[in-house]
């Protein structure tokens, strides 16, 4: 993939987190949601590709989402794209730490084309690659990779989602005395810290987005970690039973139609199988791997990491914007 376009994606994010940033504590996630997706749409147009999106937030008649299938950009070399304008919607409206802007990109084929649905994930840095197995329960896994790591159990740290799904694996762990961070949302920049040295974190583990699990698949090829993942049905819709079934049905069908496998633990190599791809995270409120949007009038910072993994080089971009001296379409959406 063109290297130019990694800068590109960069930018792609940095607006997208300026644009969430103007929603932050406003107790309104799909307001701040749309103005990330929409900053993104324009500037995803602005690239030298014929990007297309394979997994992100919705359906073509979803709107105003990136949807599955939408074709981006003004021509040039065939690029997957899988975005997630905020990972974090509910910390951007409530004024949370943790909250970030991420897409990754890959060549033509390169990541997992798949309905936005549940995923369960199951990720680990370079010194666990090739010993995690999601056909095994989560805890064996935790022992398999300290003992590839050759580390004590107390040692170990795992970072999920604090939802009732993980209550009880969340208690088995403890009582192994395997330490558990339980982040409120946000399972991208979690897994990345799997493949961080100065992070505690050794394995990532949830059942989340789809999407998510797919741009998180391109870190973690691009960084040398490990992932499994196995797509799931919804069992937590709000609708109650009938709900589910009729969701969970319409999902099966989605994946059919998709050519995709419901229920089977797919290797990293089938959620991303190039190591020609990209992954970009700009932070909109502040977290561990990168610092929030700080904003001072029509100044601005914003802290992104961008991996390129032909070369594994990660770069770390804290930049300064004029926010006054924007387009005009993008000052309508960050100022
Ligand atoms: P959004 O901000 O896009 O809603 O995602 C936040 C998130 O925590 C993801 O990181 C995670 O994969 C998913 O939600 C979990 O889903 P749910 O909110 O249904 O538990």
């Amino acid at each position: 993939m063109n290297p130019d376009l990694a800068l590109h994606f960069s930018r792609v994010t940095e607006e997208a987190a300026l644009a969430a940033y103007k929603w932050l504590g406003r107790g309104d996630k799909n307001t701040a949601d749309a103005a990330a997706v929409e900053v993104m749409r324009l500037l995803l147009n602005q690239a030298q590709m014929s990007g297309e999106i394979v997994i992100g937030e919705g359906e073509i008649d979803e709107a105003p989402m990136l949807y599955i299938g939408e074709k981006l950009g003004l021509g040039g070399e065939p690029v997957d794209i899988a975005v997630d304008p905020i990972d974090g919607t509910r910390m951007t409206a409530m004024g949370q730490g943790g909250a970030v802007a991420v897409l990754a990109a890959a060549e033509q084929g390169g990541l997992l084309k798949a309905p936005d649905m549940y995923m369960e994930k199951l990720c680990v840095g370079p010194a666990g690659k090739g010993v995690i197995d999601l056909q095994r329960p989560v805890v064996e896994n935790v022992k398999l990779v300290a003992k590839a790591m050759n580390k004590k159990l107390e040692d170990m740290t795992l970072v999920t989602l604090a939802k009732p799904r993980h209550e009880a694996l969340i208690s088995e762990l403890h009582h192994l005395g395997v330490r558990v961070f339980a982040l409120p949302d946000g399972d991208v920049a979690a897994s990345l810290l799997c493949c961080f040295e100065d992070s505690d974190v050794d394995l990532m583990y949830c059942m989340g987005g789809a999407p998510e699990g797919v741009i998180s698949a391109a870190a973690m090829r691009a960084l040398g970690g490990d992932m499994q993942a196995r797509l799931v049905p919804r069992t937590e819709a709000k609708g109650g039973a009938e709900e589910n079934v009729r969701l969970e049905n319409q999902e099966r069908e989605r994946c059919s139609a998709m050519g995709v496998l419901i229920d089977h633990v797919l290797p990293l190599e089938a959620l991303v199988a190039t190591d020609q791809v990209v992954f970009s995270m700009s932070g909109i409120t502040k977290g561990e791997l990168v610092d929030g949007v700080q904003r001072n009038g029509d100044m601005a910072t914003t802290e992104t990491v961008v991996v390129s993994g032909a070369s594994g080089t990660v770069r770390q971009i804290k930049s300064r914007h004029h926010l006054e001296r924007k387009s005009e379409d993008i000052q309508s959406l960050v100022r």
